[in-house]
């Protein structure tokens, strides 16, 4: 077995000649590294008679130290000449702009419909994605094979259809009545999912709950709230007005549209007075107790708000769709 004589003058040309700092470890691995010729002899020892191993091995590494020696003084010669030309850098040179970052256009109309609430001491409450059926359907008075269940394509998480990704927020009424009693004034944002994909419909999409439970909750109040968000959000005296429609945990239910410009009718939101065995499902008395929910798409609201025609623009990462929406300084 032969020990190349000339490998640490060989390393030593390389590295004078290194022009380029960059490559200095692909060249210490050369000749250190797993596959360099000297780790190849050092594997080779296990080969070799006992006698002839040892005068081999402390040769080898007696080279190895000499190349790890060679190596970490070029090291701090390389370093020191990076400082040193570090030196003639013009501090006085405008910086690199890296931009700034700004909220996504689903969280500033989110932020924008959170604090109308909570400046009218709604409380907010966030709940699961990952829901039990009871939570989304069963304690919402949507029976077990009921057809009203049709309404919300659901993506099940188990087999057995025992939990799910929630369909939509109206199960955080029924965690924060279990939890706070009444009287009760809740705000939910969040998200959720559902089978459905279109330019006005995605399978995740974001909505937000409103939940009064008092005894003095009725149909009116629900309705002065209503328009009253709505004039706020578009700073508009739109009209408003109240279809009657259909969902298992309210009765009346009615589906709320607004009148907008050359649009014409759209609708914005779902909302009914609470139906009284969601009310008893969870220990509150509806002889003594009414409650109003309303139930609204963010991303519905913020398509309006912005201009936005196709709902998938608010999830394509494309900065330059987001940058539209930046705060300006
Ligand atoms: N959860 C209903 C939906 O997603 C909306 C709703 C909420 C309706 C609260 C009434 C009351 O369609």
């Amino acid at each position: 077995m032969q020990i190349p004589k000339d490998l640490i003058e060989s390393a030593q040309t390389k590295i004078s000649g290194l022009s380029n700092p960059a490559d200095f470890y692909q060249l210490r691995s050369s000749f250190l590294g797993k596959n360099s010729h000297l780790t190849k002899l050092f594997s080779s020892l296990k080969d070799l008679p006992k006698d002839e191993k040892i005068a081999f091995a402390k040769e080898l590494n007696s080279i190895k130290s000499g190349l790890e020696a060679l190596f970490e003084d070029a090291f701090s010669n390389l370093s020191s000449k990076e400082t040193s030309t570090n030196k003639n850098i013009d501090l006085t040179l405008p910086g690199i702009n890296h931009g700034l970052g700004s909220l996504h256009p689903i969280s500033i109309v989110t932020e924008k419909i959170t604090s109308y609430f909570e400046t009218n001491s709604y409380s907010v409450f966030f709940g699961n994605e990952v829901e039990s059926d009871f939570y989304n359907f069963e304690a919402l008075n949507f029976p077990a094979n009921h057809p009203a269940r049709q309404m919300h394509d659901t993506f099940y998480v188990e087999e057995d259809q025992s939990y799910l990704l929630r369909t939509h927020t109206s199960n955080t009424q029924i965690h924060a009545m279990m939890k706070y009693g009444a009287p009760l004034k809740m705000l939910s944002p969040g998200r959720v999912y559902r089978c459905d994909s279109d330019n006005t419909h995605l399978p995740m999409f974001t909505q937000v709950e409103g939940l009064v439970v008092d005894p003095s909750a009725s149909f009116g109040k629900l309705k002065g709230t209503l328009i009253n968000f709505l004039h706020h959000f578009f700073d508009d005296e739109m009209e408003v007005r109240f279809r009657p429609s259909f969902f298992p945990f309210t009765e009346p239910s009615a589906e709320v549209d607004i009148r907008f410009g050359k649009k014409g009718w759209l609708e914005v939101l779902g909302c009914g007075m609470v139906h009284p065995n969601v009310l008893k499902g969870c220990g509150i008395n509806p002889a003594q107790y009414n409650g109003f929910a309303f139930g609204m798409g963010i991303e519905r609201l913020a398509m309006l708000y912005f201009g936005v025609e196709d709902i998938r623009d608010f999830y394509n990462s494309d900065l330059e769709f987001l940058q539209q929406f930046r705060p300006s300084l």
